[in-house]
């Protein structure tokens, strides 16, 4: 069950929506956010308040790598395997975290650090082969950089040779104008 503050900021996205299916993407990030990842419960929830059923919900979470279906590690890394990257060395650089964090994709290393996804293009193809890790873009990999990251992440909680994070800041706290939000976006 989400909390009513939840519920109630859901709401208010919802307002912003001519139909209120359309919110469905916030309204999946607040929930996920809220409980760390999409719980049945909180799908259900999220369901309701758009007027979808549950498999309506679980249609779009299952189809955004973005959205964690179970909990996922302090840092998932997400490697892009889309024709740029993957030309570029992704599946090298995906072995290779297989190799060091002894996890498969989808699985959590038993430390509950690492979370290892792939994910489709994750429009950095200029800077191939690259990862998302949690909102912040890794671009350029090599396995030396990916070995410094992991390093970095495990020890200090932060890795300089982050260039994110790329999700809209407007995200955590949304104008009510779109426009005014992609434009303070560009400015930063
Ligand atoms: Fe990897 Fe576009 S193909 S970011």
């Amino acid at each position: 069950m989400l909390s009513e503050a939840a519920q109630s900021e859901i709401r208010e996205i919802i307002q912003r929506y001519p139909v209120k299916r359309s919110a469905i993407l916030p309204a999946l990030w607040v929930a996920q956010r809220e409980c760390g990842y999409l719980t049945e419960e909180a799908m259900r929830s999220v369901g309701k308040l758009l007027e979808l059923n549950t498999t309506q919900v679980y249609e779009v979470a299952t189809f955004y790598t973005m959205f964690h279906l179970k909990s996922p590690g302090k840092y998932v890394l997400q490697v892009c395997r889309t024709l740029p990257c993957a030309l570029s060395g992704a599946f090298d650089i995906l072995r290779h975290l297989k190799d060091r964090l002894e996890i498969d994709v989808g699985e959590t290393t038993a430390d509950g650090l690492f979370t290892l996804k792939t994910a489709e293009c994750l429009a950095s193809c200029g800077t191939a082969p690259m990862m998302l890790v949690n909102e912040d873009y890794y671009e350029n990999l090599t396995l030396q950089k990916v070995d410094r990251v992991l390093k970095d992440l495990a020890e200090q909680g932060r890795c300089s040779l982050a260039s994110g994070p790329f999700i809209s800041p407007a995200l955590n706290n949304p104008p009510h104008n779109g426009r005014e939000a992609a434009s303070n976006t560009l400015k930063e």
